[in-house]
């Protein structure tokens, strides 16, 4: 059985991180090749602190009160060289992805359907290469082909499934929409996030 972390940064980015029964969310984070701020993995320094924004967990014993105040913990503040999860969790971490080696996931998506709404949205499909992870509210970046711009756009579809849908505001002349009247099913476009 395993935890579903997600890592939230400074930057917008989230990264979702896979967390053993029992296991520290640092060496979580490690085994998947995000490097958290980190000094002295004992609980001594403090340079580890994150905020954890929902879930359940396990501060640990094992760290000292300039590391971690009482106060700082009676505000969801934790060591992540310490705290073990007891449930999915949302971590807000204080610095950007960027300085944890880690960025924005990659999708490969082609177009599996597009159904227009009256002339007002497009209902967008995608067929991506690996199922997207994401919290209530987020939303992926979008390349329009052939132009180097992209668009940002919620999903309408659940996490977890392969199939992402998009409802795509059609705008008269709009780079996306146009695109979008041209497209066929099996066009690929990139895709980054979720933020
Ligand atoms: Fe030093 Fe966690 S890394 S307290």
């Amino acid at each position: 059985m395993t935890y579903s972390i997600a890592l939230n940064f400074e930057d917008g980015v989230t990264r979702f991180i896979d967390c053993k029964v029992g296991e520290k969310v640092l060496d979580a984070a490690f085994r998947q090749r995000i490097n958290l701020p980190m000094d002295c993995s004992d609980g001594v320094c403090g340079t580890c602190k994150c905020r954890c924004e929902t879930g359940a967990y396990d501060l640990g014993d094992d760290y000292i009160e300039d590391a971690l105040s009482e106060d700082e913990a009676g505000e969801r503040q934790v060591l992540t060289c310490q705290m073990v999860p007891q449930s999915d969790c949302v971590i807000a971490v204080p610095v950007p992805s960027g300085a944890c080696k880690t960025g924005t996931a990659q999708f490969a998506a082609t177009v599996a359907s597009i159904t227009r709404h009256a002339d007002a949205a497009l209902e967008v499909s995608f067929e991506l290469d690996q199922a997207p992870v994401f919290l209530p509210g987020q939303y992926v970046n979008i390349g329009v082909p052939d132009s180097g711009q992209t668009r940002a756009y919620s999903f309408s579809s659940r996490p977890g499934d392969k199939r992402a849908s998009f409802l795509i505001k059609h705008v008269p002349g709009g780079l996306m929409s146009g695109w979008l009247e041209r497209a066929q099913p099996g066009d690929a476009v990139p895709m980054t996030g979720p933020l």
